[in-house]
């Protein structure tokens, strides 16, 4: 399905982009001027586009008939599986009817945490890689947890739906073009959720700080940046049939750049009044990783794909400017970046959570700190005037349920957060935080960014996965009862 332009048409694209060049910096008054974007697209590489089939509606806001028991079916429980079945058995209104792996040893282990939790044990499924497909048609589950490994996600995804169940899939949830359109149609045409896990969108210091960009304190926010930045030195030798470094090894691009994405498309209200137009990519040559590749199997690695670090520049329709970077082989400290720089303000995370802020804005704020009259932009607030502002800030999920996230654990909280928000809205038949066209978003980097890389950093368009309901929804919000 993917459908990108030929070699030789890419030598007449290149001579075009020099002839853009010329014509931007000749006539344009301003670089994010509608004429300067519409130069930009006569040279960008274009992926298809599937028709919506007549009858079809998209599934902005979809929402299903309440469920007063959810019954739910984990398949995957290596690494990251088991936390999920723990988190669930905290939930109340929670059933686990079935566990799933191809190790039965992992199905067995994922039931003692029902037992300690004095839940009646699930059913286990176990044995091999289809095992799975017994699992997805069965009549009594309402929500597929998926947490294998990357290219089995979009399959059982596809097949939950078909096989009338609601579908909650780590991440990345899809590794392809071919398999986000399919997860999307899907979801379209049967109607049932289909929601990315990604748990960085709940942690304590991004969602305040989108609480903070939504009331405005931050103004416009212009420019974003996150990254997926952990050396996983302690991990390869522990994933399933080596899967991860293998995906590494085999391609080149972000493979991971969902933690980094989600979190600053929420505040850009990404598909909810803005879309991302246009991606470019560039890569370090693959040097720790083809080292590492070669001393975990014992043999030289020539042929690792994934560079040591990438970057990917994204541009959105209302000119504004995502940057995302990943690197898990570099002995660097573990970092999303996670930066929101606006008009008015500015938040970051990583390496030291801070805010920056117009002193004008602080005013109302209930602070002792005698300085607030000197504050200025050019430097963070002090420890206290934060503090103040993460918890004048805090949203409503952490009033409700902080602290026993907090308890529960999983990532400081944040996956007990996710989990919880998703049976809290299955439960009471709300939208779901993340619809199938942010995992189409915050998944498409990897292909895209791909496609740039491989084309000589060429910019990608990005596609408009809604397919024109772009702009329908205004503004990002989590739904509650009341
Ligand atoms: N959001 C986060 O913070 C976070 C953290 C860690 C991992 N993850 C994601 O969770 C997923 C799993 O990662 P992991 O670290 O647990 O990997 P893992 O290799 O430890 O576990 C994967 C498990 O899936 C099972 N599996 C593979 N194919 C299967 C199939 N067809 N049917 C049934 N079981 C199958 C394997 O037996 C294995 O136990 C990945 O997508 C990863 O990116 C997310």
């Amino acid at each position: 399905m993917k459908k990108i332009f030929t070699t030789a048409k890419l030598v007449m694209v290149s001579s075009m982009f020099a002839m853009a060049v010329s014509v931007v910096s000749c006539g344009s008054t301003g670089s994010s001027s509608k004429s300067n974007e519409q130069e930009q697209r006569s040279y960008t590489i274009k992926t298809e586009i599937p028709v919506r089939p007549a009858g079809q509606k998209n599934v902005l806001g979809l929402t299903n008939a309440p469920i007063e028991t959810l019954r739910v079916a984990v398949i995957g429980l290596g690494m990251r599986g088991p936390g999920a079945v723990a988190a669930l058995t905290n939930i109340p209104g929670v059933e686990i009817v079935a566990l799933c792996d191809v190790l039965e040893k992992n199905t067995k282990k994922a039931n003692t945490i029902l037992e300690k939790a004095g839940m009646p044990k699930a059913k286990e499924f176990f044995g091999d890689t289809s095992i799975w497909r017994q699992v997805t048609a069965l009549p009594n589950v309402d929500l597929i947890y998926c947490a294998t490994d990357w290219k089995s996600h979009a399959t059982i995804g596809v097949q939950a739906m078909k096989d009338g169940k609601h579908v909650a899939i780590e991440v990345p949830s899809a590794m392809t073009l071919d398999d986000i359109w399919a997860l999307i149609n899907t979801s379209e045409q049967t109607r049932k959720h289909c929601m990315q896990l990604e748990n960085c969108v709940y942690d304590t210091f991004e969602i305040t700080t989108l609480n903070m960009a939504q009331q405005g304190l931050f103004g416009e926010v212009i420019h974003g940046e996150g990254a997926y930045i952990h050396e996983l030195s302690g991990f390869w030798k522990s994933y399933w049939e080596d899967w991860r470094l293998d995906f590494n090894r085999k391609n080149r691009g972000d493979v991971y750049a969902t933690h980094g994405m989600g979190p600053i498309c929420q505040v850009m209200n990404i598909h909810r009044g803005d879309k991302i137009n246009v991606l470019v990519a560039m890569d370090s040559k693959p040097h720790r990783g083809p080292q590492i590749a070669s001393e975990l199997y014992g043999e030289e690695v020539t042929d690792y794909k994934a560079g040591d670090h990438t970057t990917t520049m994204l541009k959105t329709e209302l000119g504004k400017t995502i940057q995302i970077q990943h690197d898990v082989v570099s002995p660097r400290p573990y970092s999303r970046m996670y930066q929101v720089s606006g008009d008015k303000g500015f938040a970051n995370k990583y390496p030291v959570t801070g805010f920056a802020l117009d002193a004008t804005d602080l005013k109302n704020l209930d602070t002792e700190n005698p300085d607030i009259e000197n504050l200025n932009a050019h430097g963070f607030v002090p420890k206290d005037v934060k503090e103040a502002l993460l918890e004048k800030y805090k949203p409503r999920i952490l009033v409700e349920i902080g602290e026993e996230a907090k308890k529960v654990g999983g990532h400081g909280g944040m996956d007990f957060v996710m989990i919880y928000r998703l049976a809290y809205c299955l439960k009471n038949g709300l939208p779901l935080d993340m619809d199938v066209y942010d995992l189409a978003e915050w998944c498409a980097v990897t292909p895209l960014s791909a496609i740039s890389l491989e084309n000589g950093y060429a910019p990608v368009e990005f596609p408009d996965f809604t397919r024109g309901h772009w702009n329908d929804v205004k503004g990002y919000k989590q739904v509650f009862v009341d």
